[in-house]
């Protein structure tokens, strides 16, 4: 079974968000390809980057009111309980199921990425401040500025 890996498939054309995913992919493709020996603690690694970065999303979602926030962060939610029964699975030496999940998160991170996460990288882009970061509409707001 090929491991996840990333691609301009995921790429949102929206740094904060990118950069968080595309690290998130390289975490899980360790999952993936960690031994048996290995997998529990690529697993943690995995499972508290997830959690910073649907923190993250789930703070700005918030403060900027976001209208479809309300499924996006019930996802972010689900997945995360079954990423800590994972942690949980893992330490107790069962890899197996663990090993399933994987494959599981890899191809639900490849939909929410490009649906749920693709709108709220569009709605970030007119909320520049919420990230802390600049986006092309600066530019344009400074169009015809004296
Ligand atoms: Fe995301
Ligand atoms: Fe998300």
């Amino acid at each position: 079974m090929p491991t996840v890996e990333w691609s301009d498939a995921l790429s949102l054309d929206f740094a904060p968000m990118d950069t968080a995913h595309h690290r998130l992919v390289d975490l899980l493709a360790q999952a993936q390809t960690a031994t048996d020996d290995s997998l529990s603690a690529a697993w943690a690694v995995l499972l508290a980057h997830t959690k910073a970065q649907f923190a993250e999303e789930d703070r700005w979602m918030r403060s900027t009111r976001f209208a479809a926030a309300a499924n996006h962060l019930l996802q972010h939610r689900v997945v995360l309980n079954l990423l800590m029964e994972g942690e949980t699975m893992a330490r107790a030496g069962q890899l197996a199921p663990v090993r399933e999940m994987a494959l599981e998160l890899a191809s639900w991170l490849i939909k929410h990425t490009q649906s749920m996460d693709a709108a709220l990288a569009l709605h970030l882009r007119r909320h520049p401040h919420a990230t802390g970061c600049g986006t092309a509409l600066d530019g344009v707001n400074h169009v015809g500025a004296p």
